[in-house]
């Protein structure tokens, strides 16, 4: 190889390397749906502002409001609510037993973003 092309190639590895090595898989970072330094929990959730957008983000390209994967059919309010009072919603996004784990592919949602979802349907799933 010619000199001259050596450094350039070199910094063009170099390059591809550091890419690589600061990709960093996480929920939180890819879907940022409710990141920030702080999970606030503490007042009423909001189904439109805040729960709203975080299964728009990660649910509803698979779950459309009819024909949706598995027979779930989410993103309409008066969707959402039914699994959300079934115990589904939640049951699949903790990955707890007896439930299919969601989303499907994608991992654990993140910590926030499961605590936002529980304290709406604790509080009665509210269509606010
Ligand atoms: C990549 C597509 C995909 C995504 C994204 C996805 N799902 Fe699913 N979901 C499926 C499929 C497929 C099934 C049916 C699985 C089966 O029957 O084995 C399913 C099933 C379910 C079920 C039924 C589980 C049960 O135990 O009966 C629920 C509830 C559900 N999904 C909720 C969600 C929620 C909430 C999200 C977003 C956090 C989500 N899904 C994201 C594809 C997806």
């Amino acid at each position: 190889m010619k000199k001259k092309h050596f450094l350039p190639l070199m910094l063009l590895i170099g390059t591809v390397i550091f890419i690589n090595a600061c990709y960093y898989d996480k929920a939180e970072l890819l879907y940022p749906t409710n990141a920030g330094a702080t999970c606030d929990t503490s007042t009423v959730i909001s189904y439109s502002s805040r729960v709203a957008p975080i299964l728009r983000a990660q649910c509803y390209s698979c779950h459309s409001a009819t024909g949706g994967s598995g027979n779930i059919n989410m993103s309409t309010y008066a969707n959402d609510k039914v699994i959300a009072l079934n115990g589904k919603l939640y049951g699949s996004i903790s990955h707890a037993a007896g439930y299919i784990a969601m989303p499907q592919g994608g991992g654990l949602m993140s910590s926030c973003d499961q605590a936002v979802i529980k304290k709406w349907i604790t509080n009665g799933a509210l269509n606010n």
